[in-house]
């Protein structure tokens, strides 16, 4: 039997509600930031297709074992693990899980912030003309200046900051419900309008060509774990953030039909926003393997050139912080739940303490693209340092334990009654990828990074 049947934090108040709530999780910098510059960076569509099958065959059959594990367990990550190993008589050590997600959840959201932060330095931007018939050289130097500012962007990453930590202490179901359900579809619309006037600039069948065109020979260990740390990354997945909101899902909600919604939608904003922006690289001929300038670099010269381009502009950067905002909530949420159950803290306080931790922590990323460029660890300044070892590390780390744990430590009685599949066939082939597949997929991915396979 399940602990109890409701979290202490609140429930959703219906099985929309928390696809709404773990599709704002998933859908944020990782898919429009993200995805294309790992997407350019690592060769285009041999890239694409890995990801997407990383999202069918690990993603999928992980997420539904991280929203097992929360709604049985019904507490912050931790917490709910350590009440499963005891109820499953196991050592108390598989709660490193919660405690490996938690501290993932303060390192993602201490870089994640500052990438905000810039897009709310867009916003105004954009909002104020600068972007108007901007041309290639001028997007970049504003971008370059940017970076080199650190008091712009210490500035912006508090802004962000606070507008996260201002939703998290008024508690997550408050507000988040309605903030995806009509923020999300209007992004979803404005990257449909970027993508027409690619079409009509031209560059489109090339962009197609990039992403869907695969090249193996491209293929390598540092792709696959690339491609897989972006599957886990843009799913939200191996950080108990999933497993956080799955505590909030109600008793009758089917896992499965829940979190292959939020995959869709997900992978589907990814590629959507490739689609957007690689025929813009294209015809103005820039590089597609910018790094984490991309999006930056490129999306001002469509605005800058198309009609109605303030507008649309700005709402398109606006909709970039909210879909960063409602991804940020869920990055720090184990964390404040961990503080409010175990220390007994106030909401409040909790997220004040895990807020004012996190931006300390960004400011070293913030000061990695300037005063600190030079300070490198294996050539790797700050931000890339943290942003490595979560997103190739942490993440796919915490899904293979989770993975064990759902597939191999756990009584399949108690399994299959949370699942509650109604299809034997689904439930079995669920259970052979995650008790097989994906542990096996997972170790091969970790070994040809490193060069042993
Ligand atoms: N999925 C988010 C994105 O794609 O931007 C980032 C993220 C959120 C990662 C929450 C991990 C997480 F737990």
């Amino acid at each position: 039997m399940p602990t109890q049947n409701s979290s202490i934090h609140g429930e959703w108040s219906s099985r929309l509600a928390f696809i709404l709530a773990a599709a704002g999780s998933a859908v944020g910098l990782g898919n429009i930031w993200k995805f294309p510059y790992m997407a350019g960076e690592n060769g285009g569509g041999a890239f694409v297709l890995v990801y997407l099958a990383f999202i069918a065959l690990f993603g999928l059959p992980i997420m539904m074992a991280e929203v097992l594990l929360g709604r049985r367990g019904r507490q912050s990550p931790i917490n709910t693990l350590k009440s499963l190993c005891q109820q499953e008589q196991v050592s108390k050590l598989w709660s490193v899980i919660g405690w490996s997600g938690m501290l993932a959840g303060v390192l993602i959201l201490s870089y994640y912030s500052v990438i905000a932060g810039w897009s709310l330095f867009y916003v105004l931007e954009s909002a104020a003309g600068g972007l108007l018939a901007i041309q290639e050289q001028a997007a970049e130097d504003l971008f370059t200046n940017l970076l080199s500012d650190p008091v712009t962007l210490v500035f912006w990453h508090s802004i962000f900051m606070f507008m996260t930590m201002v939703v998290v202490a008024r508690g997550v179901s408050n507000g988040l419900e309605v903030a995806v359900r009509f923020l999300m579809p209007m992004l979803f619309v404005l990257i449909l309008i970027l993508i027409a006037y690619a079409i009509s600039q031209g560059g489109f069948l090339q962009g197609l060509q990039f992403m869907f065109t695969p090249d193996f020979s491209k293929l390598n260990g540092d792709v696959l774990l690339d491609a897989m740390g972006q599957a886990f990354f843009s799913l939200s997945l191996g950080m108990g953030a999933i497993m956080m909101y799955g505590s909030y899902l109600p008793q009758t909600a089917s896992i499965s039909r829940t979190t292959l919604a939020v995959a869709i939608a997900d992978s589907s904003v990814a590629i959507l926003a490739g689609l957007a922006i690689f025929p813009i690289v294209f015809v103005n001929n820039l590089a597609t393997a910018q790094g984490p300038g991309l999006i930056f670099n490129t999306l001002p010269l469509a605005f800058g050139q198309m009609p109605g381009g303030i507008i649309f502009g700005t709402l398109f950067f606006l909709l970039l912080v909210f879909a960063a905002w409602t991804s940020s909530i869920s990055l720090i949420e184990p964390a404040v739940a961990w503080l409010v159950e175990t220390k007994k803290q106030s909401r409040l306080k909790a997220s004040i303490v895990c807020g004012i931790v996190t931006w300390l922590i960004g400011l070293g990323t913030v000061l990695s693209f300037n005063h600190w460029d030079s300070i490198t660890l294996f050539g790797k300044t700050v931000f890339d340092c943290l942003d490595y070892l979560t997103f190739n590390i942490m993440l796919p780390l915490g899904g293979l334990l989770i993975a064990l744990f759902v597939g191999w430590v756990m009584r399949e009685q108690a399994v299959r009654e949370e699942i509650n599949l109604q299809q034997e066939m689904v439930y079995q082939v669920w259970r052979v990828l995650l008790k097989y597949f994906t542990p096996i997929g997972l170790v091969v991915v970790f070994l040809s990074a490193i060069g042993i396979i």
